[in-house]
């Protein structure tokens, strides 16, 4: 072979090696074990790319400003909630509360403000209440906060392996970062939830732009995976009447926690692994006194980074061993469709512990071959799965979010080279509290 022809041969193997290593569907992704080539971003995944060049979602990562103009969807949806919106005050500007607003708060929590009162039972009319706990006795609603990571293959393997499925909180722009990894989700039978669109604090916005966090995650949800999400959890879990009523009228019921891990403190250096683990222990201890022997718990913890991950395949072991039944919230709560589209259905909670497979909807218009569903986010307003938020939330370390903000005029979707820029931002200012 002639060197020229050696060379030709050697730049087609590093070729073929490089494309091999670019995912090119959801199953080529989570056959990654490499965490590295698993942040490999899927550069050409084609919804998204049409997205961003048609501008339909905000700039990532940066809080949501507006409406984007030519949203004329989300426009008519918010006129249509935002005159019966609770009359509140936003408590901060562009997703960073104003502590002086929270020092001086009422203690007769008008507002019924979760961050300084742990409230989760609304006091504005209309209002669903949070679900805190699951009905059942000595049953965990497990979940993670903060997804997709990109480098989740060993953790959902994991869960995967033990046959366990849990309520997944997806941030916005991380579905746009990591399409494939969201879509793993649903290839896993696991339920998702909107998590905003850049994770900051939900009371410290507008009505608008409180509207625009959890429209846009529910539209990147939607286009990514498929299915349109009917639940949320607020980042550090600050909700108030006013911002619940937005999450309603968008179809979503707000889940809480009753027992906070706090692993996502180590990465920001405010809690150590040991502290995570006595909070860990505790939850199980708790289980083994009977403290939830009329009503089941909900625990707090995220899939943000390596050490969260694997602080929770850890501590599996005893959680199984401490709780009768690890389900997600929504099957705990017999959720059997999770989203907007009728033709996915979920395991009622006696389906999920017998091991048996959840029951078709037998009025599924949208699984007929040639027939779309239509649907589309928000239509109806969220209905109350359950009714029991016993609990409240231990708070989730300071109430003020820390979190850089950086530039913000943006309103159209960044390239996918600006993307990176923005994450390694955030990583410095610890975006993803
Ligand atoms: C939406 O609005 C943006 C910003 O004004 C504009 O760049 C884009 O072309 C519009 N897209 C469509 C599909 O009209
Ligand atoms: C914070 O709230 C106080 C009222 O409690 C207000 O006077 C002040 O201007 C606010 N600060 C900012 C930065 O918005
Ligand atoms: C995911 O986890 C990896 C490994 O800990 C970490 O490097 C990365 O920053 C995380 N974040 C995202 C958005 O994937
Ligand atoms: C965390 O990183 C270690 C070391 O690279 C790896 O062995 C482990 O599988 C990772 N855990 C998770 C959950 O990704
Ligand atoms: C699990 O429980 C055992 C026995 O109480 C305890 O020693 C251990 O620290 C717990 N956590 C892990 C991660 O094993
Ligand atoms: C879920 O279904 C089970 C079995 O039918 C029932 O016992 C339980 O009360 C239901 N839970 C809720 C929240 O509806
Ligand atoms: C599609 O669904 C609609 C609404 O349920 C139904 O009326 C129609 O017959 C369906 N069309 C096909 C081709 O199945
Ligand atoms: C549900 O219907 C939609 C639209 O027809 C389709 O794209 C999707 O694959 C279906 N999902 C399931 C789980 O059958």
């Amino acid at each position: 072979m002639s060197p020229s022809r050696s060379a030709a041969v050697l730049l087609a193997l590093l070729a073929g090696s490089a494309w091999a290593q670019t995912p090119t569907n959801e199953a080529s992704e989570a056959a990654f074990t490499d965490p590295v080539t698993e942040c490999t971003p899927a550069n050409n995944f084609a919804p998204v790319a049409a997205a961003v060049a048609a501008s339909s979602f905000p700039a990532i990562w940066l809080p949501v400003q507006s409406l984007l103009p030519n949203d004329s969807e989300g426009a008519a949806k918010f006129a249509a909630m935002s005159g019966s919106i609770p009359n509140i005050a936003p408590k901060g500007v562009l997703g960073v509360l104003n502590e002086t607003i929270e020092d001086t708060y009422p203690a007769a929590d008008p507002d019924c403000w979760w961050t300084v009162a742990t409230c989760v039972t609304p006091k504005a009319p209309g209002v669903n209440p949070d679900i805190a706990s699951v009905p059942e006795p000595n049953t965990l609603g497990y979940g993670f906060d903060d997804g997709p990571n990109c480098s989740h293959n060993a953790f959902y393997d994991f869960l995967s392996e033990q046959k366990q499925k849990a309520t997944m909180y997806y941030i916005g722009s991380n579905v746009i970062d990591w399409p494939y990894q969201a879509q793993r989700a649903i290839t896993d039978g696991h339920e998702i939830c909107v998590h905003t669109w850049s994770h900051r604090m939900m009371t410290a916005f507008t009505n608008e732009q409180a509207f625009g966090e959890l429209w846009y995650t529910i539209q990147a949800i939607k286009l990514v995976t498929g299915v349109t999400p009917t639940c949320w959890r607020p980042p550090l879990g600050d909700v108030d009447d006013r911002i619940r009523y937005i999450a309603q009228q968008l179809g979503l019921f707000t889940i809480m926690w009753k027992y906070n891990s706090n692993d996502w403190e180590v990465s920001a250096g405010s809690a150590t692994p040991a502290q995570v683990q006595a909070n860990y222990n505790a939850l199980v201890a708790d289980a083994q006194s009977g403290a939830f022997d009329t009503v089941g718990a909900i625990i707090l913890t995220h899939e943000l980074n390596n050490y969260t991950m694997q602080t929770a395949i850890d501590n599996y072991k005893n959680l199984s061993a401490a709780f009768k039944h690890i389900v997600p919230v929504g099957v705990a709560l017999n959720q059997t469709q999770p989203y907007v589209e009728s033709n996915y259905t979920q395991q009622t909670f006696e389906q999920y512990i017998n091991n048996e497979a959840a029951t078709p909807d037998i009025n599924n218009e949208a699984a007929t071959p040639g027939n779309s569903t239509g649907s589309d986010a928000g239509t109806g307003t969220a209905a109350a799965p359950g009714s029991s938020s016993t609990g409240s939330g231990s708070k989730s370390g300071s109430a003020s979010s820390g979190e850089a903000t950086g530039s913000s005029s943006a309103v159209s979707v960044s390239s996918f080279g600006l993307t990176s820029v923005v994450l390694g931002l955030c990583g410095i200012v610890a975006c993803l509290l």
